[in-house]
């Protein structure tokens, strides 16, 4: 992406929508939303506000890629484009057909300690279950707490409840690393971005081979919200409500339990990955 200064343009050039050069491809429930307003601050940056959901929803990508153009902002042509669809992680069509797009995308992946991303997503998804559930509903009813979905009533963990099965990042990865070469993919720690932003920021300035320009400045601790706000000379804000949700409290036995079974899964997907997060076991 070149490595002048500033996202400024020439007087003579006007903006365009451009196919993203960026995509965060997930992992949901791990700050993709918050990496994504963060990077945003950068001057060489500028965001696709919603999530598009381009790649994988096949009635989307049968649009063709002139609809997915026309969903980015305007930038100037030494910005970069980013957009973030976190399912994109979990869809097993979305690494090829991103390819097909442009092969040397640079691709962005947030990860978090997997049981709290599990309680997270079990946290958002019971947010939007009404209150009475019918008796007939097949899915499962997020009315029941967090300990009797995880875990079976035989004691074993239920890989197949999503929350579960979502946090099981090697699964999902392997695909990814079949399509794209690991340079390719920045695995960026959702642990840290909650409590040293600048720091991980900083990481990603390098990936993307931009200069750095953003820094503590930019971050703010409200101790209100319990997380850094943002701010630059536009902007000046807080995520949502819905970002940063307080979390049912777990039994510790369970979170034990659940620690345990991670542990395999989680030093698979260090190998696979060559970096090791230091989750706890
Ligand atoms: P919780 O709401 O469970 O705390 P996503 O945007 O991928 O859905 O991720 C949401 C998570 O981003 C939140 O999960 C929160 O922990 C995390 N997060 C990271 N930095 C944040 C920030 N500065 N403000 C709010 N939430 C932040």
């Amino acid at each position: 992406f070149g490595d002048g200064s500033g996202g400024g343009r020439s007087r003579s050039e006007r903006p365009q929508r451009r196919l993203p050069h960026v995509l965060i491809i997930g992992v949901r429930k791990c700050g993709t939303r918050a990496l994504l307003e963060m990077l945003n601050l950068h001057p060489r940056i500028v965001k696709a506000s919603g999530e598009v959901h381009f790649f994988d929803r096949d009635d989307n990508y049968r649009r063709g890629l002139e609809f997915y153009r026309a969903k980015m902002p305007e930038s100037y042509e030494r910005q970069i484009t980013i957009e973030k669809s976190p399912s994109y992680f979990v869809t097993s069509e979305a690494s090829e057909r991103i390819r097909a797009m442009n092969a040397s995308i640079k691709l962005l992946l947030i990860v978090r300690e997997p049981v709290v991303r599990a309680i997270s997503d079990y946290t958002q998804l019971r947010s939007h279950t009404p209150t009475r559930v019918p008796s007939n509903a097949s899915s499962p009813s997020h009315d029941q707490s967090f300990e009797e979905l995880a875990v079976r009533a035989d004691g074993t963990i239920n890989e197949s409840y999503r929350p579960i099965a979502l946090s099981i990042y090697h699964n999902f990865m392997s695909i990814w690393l079949e399509t794209f070469s690991r340079s390719q993919i920045l695995i960026v720690s959702g642990d840290t971005l909650i409590t040293r932003p600048a720091t991980e920021l900083a990481k990603i300035e390098s990936f993307l081979n931009i200069e750095p320009r953003l820094g503590p400045r930019n971050f703010y601790f409200n101790k209100t919200k319990g997380f850094y706000c943002i701010k630059n000379a536009s902007a000046d804000k807080c995520l949502k409500d819905t970002k940063g949700r307080k979390h049912p409290d777990v039994n510790p036995d369970v979170i034990s339990k659940l620690r345990r079974f991670f542990s395999s899964h989680n030093q698979k997907f260090y190998e696979l990955v060559g970096e090791d997060f230091g989750w706890p076991e």
